[in-house]
């Protein structure tokens, strides 16, 4: 086969055969198609689209470009989360231990940052000496003793998904609803869960712009995952303002630690309190979700959570005196806030926008081979319905650059719109896909 006529078949709007969806993903793994090609066949998935069919079997050829993780000789009963990207998700960094401390073993892959939206890694390295390259027999090893672990895709776990996954942050081929559930369901099923929620973001700072779309890959997701016997639940949630009140790597670790401690913003802890509480339910730990959200909030109380969350830090070789102080967490230089520019309501936020300022003050990748700086970002706690006075501060912008952050300044100030008249809050939840 040659890669330049699948190009041309997918660019032309037909489909992909099985055959040759699975000699793509193989021939890309072992390093026989250059990034530039495989740019262009991402492209034409991203304007044509992908069928059911064409959908399941990239799926299911990038799950199996490496190795299979069988975990019921360490765990009986895995549950993983995993979220379709936002601005200021830093879900996992909760939810995980929250759960782990429930008594649920929780084995996750997670990625970096991706286009606009950041990621868990990125996040996570904020911390000194953390890293998420493990084999699988200290991913088993790491769940079996501490029922909890933060992986990153491997040579040996979807190694497809990997370099896939670079590729589309750098290319502009991300916001693909076949290229997202392909990407998230090949890393669940080749990890090894037997129970997978997914947070399938909607609004302007999701990929998934309305919740008509966000439905749509939460349905395909659920089925993939049905399909292959794991029990898969998806919520869809809100992404048309940030989630919580930080933005960027080391901030957003920050606010995760304040939440396991209980002092995070109260929406992000709800939120938190949703996805885990459908982990509790599909492990069969609770038959409600407000007695699965009351467990939840009990092991966050009594410090069981935040326990957790350090024995993993340790065990990936973290260094656990910074978290106990996050002060000692990378911190920018300048800290300087961002005024209100007019009386009135919020009543919309292009979140993407906000994302994308966040990036470019050097919180994410603009090639494939930048540098993060981990120390950037936003404290906005301003949300959809609040109102403010001119002048009133309605957050903080840090910076290591003053250009960049007053350049940061007129892209956030140009991503919110206002309201002369009340404007009701967002719900945090649209949906339940099961
Ligand atoms: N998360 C992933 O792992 N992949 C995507 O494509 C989007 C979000």
């Amino acid at each position: 086969m040659r890669i330049i006529d699948l190009i041309e078949k997918k660019r032309d709007g037909n489909e992909l055969s099985t055959d040759e969806i699975n000699w793509f993903i193989t021939a890309y793994t072992a390093d026989h198609i250059p990034d530039y090609q495989v740019s262009a066949l991402l492209m034409a998935i991203l304007f044509r689209g992908m069928n059911r069919r064409e959908t399941v079997d990239l799926t299911r050829a990038i799950a199996y470009s490496g190795d299979q993780l069988d975990l019921h000789d360490v765990a009986p009963f895995v549950v993983d989360k995993h979220s379709s990207g936002g601005v200021g998700d830093k879900t996992t960094l909760v939810v995980q231990p929250l759960v782990a401390a429930c008594g649920i073993p929780v084995g996750k892959m997670s990625g970096r940052g991706l286009g606009s939206s950041g990621g868990t890694l990125d996040k996570m390295e904020s911390i000194n000496g953390w890293h998420f390259e493990m084999s699988l027999e200290q991913f088993k090893r790491q769940l079996g003793n501490i029922g909890l672990v933060l992986s990153g895709q491997t040579t040996e776990l979807a190694p497809a998904d990997g370099k896939l996954y670079a590729l589309r942050d750098v290319t502009g081929t991300v916001a693909s609803m076949p290229l997202i559930a392909a990407s998230i369901m090949s890393k669940k099923l080749a990890a090894g869960a037997d129970a997978i929620v997914l947070d399938v973001k909607s609004g302007s700072g999701a990929f998934m712009h309305t919740v008509a779309e966000a439905r749509q890959l939460a349905r395909i997701m659920v089925d993939i995952g049905k399909d292959a016997g794991r029990k898969t639940v998806a919520l869809i949630s809100d992404m048309n303002q940030p989630l919580g009140h930080a933005i960027g790597n080391a901030l957003e670790v920050r606010e995760a630690i304040a939440t396991l401690h209980g002092d995070g913003p109260h929406s992000f802890w709800e939120h938190c309190l949703d996805v885990a509480g459908y982990m509790l339910l599909l492990a069969d730990k609770a038959s409600t979700l407000a007695a699965a959200k009351a467990q939840v909030t009990a092991v966050r109380d009594q410090g069981l959570a935040w326990q957790k969350f350090r024995d993993m830090v340790a065990a990936q070789g973290g260094d656990v005196a910074q978290i106990d102080n996050p002060n000692t967490l990378p911190t920018a230089r300048c800290v300087e806030p961002i005024s209100a520019p007019q009386t009135g309501t919020l009543a919309a936020m292009d979140t993407t926008a906000i994302g994308w300022a966040c990036v470019r003050l050097g919180g994410g990748r603009m090639s494939k081979s930048d540098q993060i700086d981990h120390a950037v970002g936003f404290v906005l706690p301003a949300k959809i319905g609040n109102h403010f006075q001119a002048g009133e501060t309605m957050g903080f912008i840090h910076a290591n650059d003053p250009d960049k952050l007053n350049q940061a300044r007129s892209e956030i100030l140009a991503a919110l719109t206002w309201s002369d008249t009340p404007v009701e809050p967002l719900p945090h939840i649209y949906d339940v896909v099961t």
